[in-house]
């Protein structure tokens, strides 16, 4: 396990030349769409048992030398953050809530067996990478510079058991729209698939738990929606969370309510953020179990008036429409609703660094 000690190492600097040309990089930043281009450097950070933490490197991004044996290519040992530094109304960059994806790595790391990062160290990568690439950060309304930790089982070994070698990367990519539609609110499909069991890794950030999501995505796309909802794996009744967002319902008497933490959702540092912006707004907020049958009722009833999705790379985003195997339902209007904008300027306004900040959320760097 990673010692307080680790957390002092020092980062060496290899900083290149950018290989992406100022013109060419303008044009990126101008209209990044998500997930396609990436910034010039990468942090590494190699563990294994007799050294910890060691050799810490923030340098060119590239291609990375793995054996064919390595146990992350055959047990999907593997886990992952996403968070955004942001550039604020003064000029300057910070980030948002980092030392909760600090610690949300971590409790990813103990359900994989995989070993702590310090939470300063976590940190301190992410701020290194920012720092050698803060010529990324989007020009585009909305934008900003997504960032992606993740460690993986380098070991090249075939026994299934926990590796004695891992490697901690960070890598950047200038991110505008998550969704390429536009549209202002999303359409999305009840999957008969499940996501994650009781005693799963629902609630850890895995690569495996994407894995298994990409088919009942795909037949979401497929369908004509944008993004899948997936229900509980034991009554296949209850609501639980998108692909890569968590859920909001918000109901004509001004209430809202989310999933609960049950252990098979992701635990969403936006969802938690928006539940103390509601409670700070004198809204209640249930964090409880609802059905996809209520759902439905509460839509065609008008109790239920909006629904968003939100997480780092969405943001907040309004759900219009539902469709399953029973058929479909509009939400309110089937458009942005009025509630869910609101939170969405609160939440976005404290990450520019253009609203009070009263929870102590924003790290400028
Ligand atoms: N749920 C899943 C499955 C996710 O992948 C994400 C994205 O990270 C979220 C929810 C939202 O989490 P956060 O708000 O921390 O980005
Ligand atoms: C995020 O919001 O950071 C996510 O990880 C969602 C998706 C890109 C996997």
């Amino acid at each position: 396990m990673a010692t307080v000690a680790d957390a002092k190492i020092q980062f060496t600097r290899q900083l290149h030349p950018a290989p992406t040309s100022p013109q060419a990089r303008a044009q990126i930043l101008a209209n990044p769409g998500f997930g396609t281009s990436f910034s010039d450097h990468m942090v590494s950070i190699e563990w294994d048992e007799q050294r910890g933490w060691h050799d810490a490197v923030v340098g060119p991004r590239g291609p990375i030398l793995l054996d064919p044996a390595a146990a992350v290519l055959h047990y999907a040992q593997e886990i992952f953050e996403g968070l955004k530094a942001y550039s604020q109304s003064d000029g300057s960059i910070a980030l948002f809530r980092p030392e909760a994806n600090a610690a949300r790595f971590n409790q990813s790391a103990r359900r994989l067996a995989m070993p702590e990062l310090p939470e300063e160290l976590f940190i301190e990568s992410v701020r290194q990478l920012v720092a050698a690439d803060r010529d990324w950060l989007p020009t585009v309304e909305g934008g900003s510079l997504y960032l992606r930790p993740f460690m993986f089982a380098s070991e090249a070994f075939l026994g299934v058991r926990p590796a004695k070698q891992y490697r901690y990367l960070v890598i950047a990519s200038p991110a505008g729209n998550y969704f390429k539609s536009g549209a202002p609110a999303v359409s999305i499909w009840v999957s008969d698939y499940t996501r994650a069991a009781p005693g799963g890794t629902g609630a850890a950030k895995c690569g495996g738990n994407y894995a298994a999501s990409l088919v009942p995505q795909a037949e979401a796309i497929e369908r004509g929606h944008d993004q899948v909802v997936f229900l509980d794996a034991a009554e296949h009744r209850w609501i639980e969370e998108l692909g890569g967002m968590n859920l909001y319902f918000v109901f004509a008497d001004g209430s809202l309510v989310t999933p609960a933490l049950t252990g098979t959702i992701l635990p969403g540092i936006t969802r938690d953020s928006l539940l103390a912006l509601a409670r700070d707004e004198g809204l209640t907020v249930r964090e409880e179990r609802y059905s996809l049958d209520q759902w439905r009722d509460d839509a065609k009833s008008g109790r239920l008036v909006e629904t968003f999705a939100c997480g780092t790379a969405a943001v907040v985003t309004p759900v219009g429409k539902v469709a399953g195997r029973d058929g479909e339902f509009t939400i309110g209007t089937g458009g942005p609703g009025q509630l869910t904008q609101k939170l969405k300027n609160r939440l976005v306004a404290i990450q520019r660094g253009e609203a009070p900040d009263p929870h102590g959320w924003v790290m400028k760097l």
